[in-house]
């Protein structure tokens, strides 16, 4: 089947929802940098304000559509505006999610569904909206998923759940595109652990400010892997090498990595900074306080992935597993090259 044909960046109409803070944020910002039109949504005002004013100020092109991504309304708003304003539709990117950190028997129906609805039911909608002005021209539809779409991680049922679903909504609705020859392409990203608001605005359970399974990457690592999906038809992208490695060991051996999970899984959710369950957070509501892209993890975060940089470059991916032992090897000489 040929694969759709996308255009540069700087010819694009690109939405970007879930883009009032973290990697969306991040994305939008860079998509305006190299010259594409963004519409940016999600539930915060403020921050969707100040990620416009911020992206006018550089020279770039953007308008912001409020939304919040449970209601197919809302969503739909969005494609329409990117129309109206823009003149179309060329690449979608999907960022919006919650975090609930919680052990499940703490967890309540109405926590689970809530994740259940922003984190799957959202992402649904968002495909739902877009394709249909996406497979006019082409395009690219872009939904961030997660490592945990692949393998559970503790204190997450419902998040893991939503990204496992996720996972299984994409690889379906992907064989419909090309059974129906549609010139759209549907890749699924799948980041490692990323310093972003993320953690400041989850429900947390767990008496601390939580974070996910280290290492840390900056968002830029995630920003460089969705522009390449804008221009690029790639079915998925695996950012940082270590969520590589949590999904290649899910594969190869699911038993150990359970027991690993239950050994270890805990206690990296624990930053050691106090924050009790009653704190505010986003699960419902937005909360206005976090415009930013990154988190405080600034110190420890990895600027650069070699295995997400390596699955960028098309000679490398045309051998199987070469990115893999490429980045395997790189990691290996680091510390001999010093
Ligand atoms: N950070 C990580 O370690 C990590 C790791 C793996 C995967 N991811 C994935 O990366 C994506 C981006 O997350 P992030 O790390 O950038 O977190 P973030 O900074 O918390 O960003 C989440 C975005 O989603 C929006 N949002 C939340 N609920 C919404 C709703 N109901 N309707 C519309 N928008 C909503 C938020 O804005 P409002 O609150 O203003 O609506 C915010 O703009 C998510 O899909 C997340 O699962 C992140």
């Amino acid at each position: 089947m040929p694969q759709p044909v996308l255009k540069p960046v700087r010819e694009q109409v690109v939405v970007v929802m879930g883009a009032s803070s973290g990697i969306g944020r991040a994305t939008a910002a860079r998509f305006a940098e190299q010259g594409a039109k963004v519409v940016v949504a999600a539930r915060g005002e403020a921050g969707l304000r100040s990620l416009v004013e911020e992206i006018r100020a550089a020279g770039g092109d953007a308008c912001a559509e409020v939304a919040d991504v449970t209601d197919p309304a809302q969503v739909q708003r969005v494609a329409r505006r990117a129309v109206t304003e823009y003149g179309g539709l060329d690449t979608w990117v999907h960022a919006a999610a919650v975090l609930l950190v919680a052990p499940f028997e703490q967890t309540t129906p109405e926590e689970f569904q809530r994740v259940i609805d922003v984190n799957l039911m959202g992402q649904v909608h968002g495909a739902m909206a877009a394709l249909p002005h996406l497979k006019r021209q082409g395009g690219a539809l872009i939904h961030i998923s997660s490592m945990g779409a692949k393998r559970g991680v503790p204190l997450q049922t419902a998040y893991c759940a939503s990204k496992h679903g996720l996972d299984g909504f994409l690889e379906t609705l992907r064989t419909e595109v090309r059974r129906e020859d549609l010139p759209v392409s549907v890749t699924n990203v799948m980041p490692a652990t990323i310093n972003t608001p993320l953690f400041d605005q989850a429900r947390t359970k767990i008496g601390v400010k939580p974070v996910a399974p280290p290492p840390i990457y900056q968002p830029d690592v995630m920003v460089d892997a969705v522009l390449y999906a804008a221009e690029h038809p790639v079915r998925d992208l695996v950012v940082g090498g270590s969520a590589k490695a949590l999904i290649l060991g899910e594969k190869l051996a699911p038993r150990v990595m359970d027991a690993l999970m239950a050994r270890f899984g805990f206690e990296a959710h624990d930053t050691g900074e106090p924050k009790p369950a009653d704190a505010p957070d986003n699960l419902f509501a937005p909360l206005d306080a976090y415009n930013t892209a990154r988190d405080g993890f600034d110190g420890s975060a990895w600027p650069r992935s070699l295995y997400t940089f390596l699955r960028r470059q098309p000679l490398v991916n045309r051998i199987p597993l070469a990115a893999e032992a490429l980045a395997v090897a790189g990691f290996v000489l680091k510390p001999l090259i010093r």
